[in-house]
């Protein structure tokens, strides 16, 4: 497993964002681009347009999470414009084997995102259809808010569904993620993490970012080395 860092650019400057996203390029694998309709979540972000012009500014491949009504119509133009991760809601997909079918045909990462509440039970059968699993350790709509603790369950039971289907898919934690959360993350069988405030509220961000990476391939190899791994 390999621990991978996709900062949020949710809590950037929007009227700086190719600047905003230069700032985590050295050491960020991610851009994690947070995309909402004030709709499925109570917050309005951006959308394809200024996705299509961060493809264009960004060398890093982006990683779209759509928390969005209807992804099955709005989530294949993110793969067209060139997104390389495209994540969306279960709570908001109506055929979300078609739609990940859909994404996987157009050369992305499909994945699947959860909110705190929504268990993974129901959809572990749809797992061979995703390249990643998110799990949402906040309510989806805002940055900065306190990582729940509750999720840490879940993350653990996905991550035993994942090894039962071959282990290939990647599990990422959204909200909260910081160096005081990241480890029980990593413990919990995450292998993504998503940073928003935690990255852009640093002054040095790529720091911020080796940072977190560091804590996480820690808390990763002490807990295989226990085998509290799950
Ligand atoms: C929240 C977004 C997150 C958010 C994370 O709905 O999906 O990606 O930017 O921000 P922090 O890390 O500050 O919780
Ligand atoms: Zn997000």
């Amino acid at each position: 497993m390999t621990v991978q860092i996709s900062p949020s650019i949710l809590n950037s400057d929007f009227a700086r964002l190719a600047d905003e996203v230069a700032s985590v390029s050295r050491a960020a694998d991610w851009v994690h681009v947070d995309v909402m309709d004030n709709h499925f979540v109570p917050n309005l972000t951006l959308g394809l347009p200024v996705v299509e012009a961060l493809m264009r500014a960004s060398d890093l491949p982006l990683d779209c999470h759509l928390m969005i009504e209807d992804p099955d119509r709005w989530a294949p133009a993110y793969a067209e414009a060139g997104a390389r991760s495209v994540t969306f809601h279960i709570e908001a997909a109506t055929a979300p084997i078609r739609l990940a079918r859909t994404l996987r045909a157009g050369g992305v990462r499909a994945g699947m995102a959860l909110r705190p509440a929504t268990p993974i039970e129901p959809y572990e059968d749809l797992l061979p259809e995703l390249d990643m699993v998110l799990i949402m350790s906040v309510e989806p709509g805002f940055g900065g808010q306190r990582f729940l603790d509750s999720v840490l369950p879940k993350v653990r039971r996905t991550r035993e569904a994942i090894k039962r289907h071959g282990g290939q898919i990647w599990l990422q934690m959204d909200g909260g993620v910081s160096a005081d959360t990241i480890e029980r993350c990593a413990e919990a069988g995450a292998d993504v993490f998503v940073a928003g405030s935690a990255v852009y509220g640093a002054q040095d961000r790529d720091k911020a970012v080796r940072e977190l990476r560091a804590l996480a391939e820690q808390a990763t190899s002490k807990a295989t080395m226990k085998g509290t791994h799950p």
